[in-house]
């Protein structure tokens, strides 16, 4: 049985990759994984709709409990864990290009970032899956109303029927859970998700660089490397 911790930032970019991972890890193997969420990790699982599926993950049993950043103070009590040498590893996946520069630089201030401080003091390896490394990422959106498309019906089967009441002229992000509802509901398919196209920011592609460095960190390009991390853990450990 492995104990494993995830730390989970507000990137929208490979964090449904991030759940599938951990999904996988879950049934295919005898593990045990505590989640730290991010303030911002909070609200975008949100939109994205996958807040149903950290109870899948993270059960709530002893070292199975999802810990939200809101519920924990200014201190972070919980990530005292790492040092009492209870999980073999924490991976944070997705890492945000934010949480990505405060690692690099040291800085501990939210659950996510003092769980890696932690971690790295207590001797628990530490793997990163940063969402900004370099060039030109394509990233997944959470649902917006196209312009272009909308009809501006007087009777609004989404805004009418949206169980959050988070839709008016706009979706309000911070009241949407991403259920797609509104999608089928348009009849003009004027509601959609999307990609979007960014180009990584030098000072990221350098904090990520920076991060390559640090002791007792293992960078990963993608949420996929993370089983045959854990694989090697086993086997260093027996
Ligand atoms: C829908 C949505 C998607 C986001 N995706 C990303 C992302 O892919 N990468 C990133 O660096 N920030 C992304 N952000 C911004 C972060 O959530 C924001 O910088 C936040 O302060 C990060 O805090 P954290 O690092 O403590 O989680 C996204 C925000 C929203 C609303």
């Amino acid at each position: 049985m492995k104990n494993l911790a995830w730390g989970i930032t507000g990137a929208g970019h490979f964090l449904r990759e991030s759940f599938e991972v951990f999904n996988e890890l879950k049934r295919n193997q005898e593990l045990k994984v505590t989640t730290f969420i991010s303030r911002a990790a909070e609200e975008v699982i949100r939109m994205y709709g996958l807040a149903n599926e950290l109870s899948n993950i993270s059960c709530g049993s002893y070292l199975e409990e999802c810990y939200y950043e809101r519920e924990q103070g200014a201190s972070f009590p919980k990530t005292g864990r790492f040092l009492l040498q209870k999980y073999d590893a924490l991976i944070v996946t997705p890492a945000t290009s934010n949480t990505t520069a405060k690692l690099a630089y040291g800085i501990a201030d939210t659950l996510v970032t003092n769980a890696v401080a932690q971690a790295v003091k207590g001797g628990v390896p530490v793997f990163i899956v940063p969402v900004d490394i370099a060039g030109k990422i394509e990233s997944r959106m959470p649902f917006f109303i196209d312009r272009e498309i909308c009809m501006k019906c007087e009777l609004c089967p989404p805004a009418q029927q949206c169980p959050r009441h988070a839709i008016t002229d706009q979706i309000s992000l911070l009241k949407c859970d991403g259920c797609g509802l509104c999608v089928t509901l348009c009849s003009y398919g004027a509601i959609r998700g999307g990609l979007a196209k960014l180009k990584v920011r030098d000072v990221d592609t350098r904090n990520v660089m920076i991060l390559k460095e640090l002791m007792g960190i293992t960078v990963l390009n993608h949420p996929q490397k993370i089983p045959g991390m854990i694989g090697k853990l086993e086997k260093c450990k027996n």
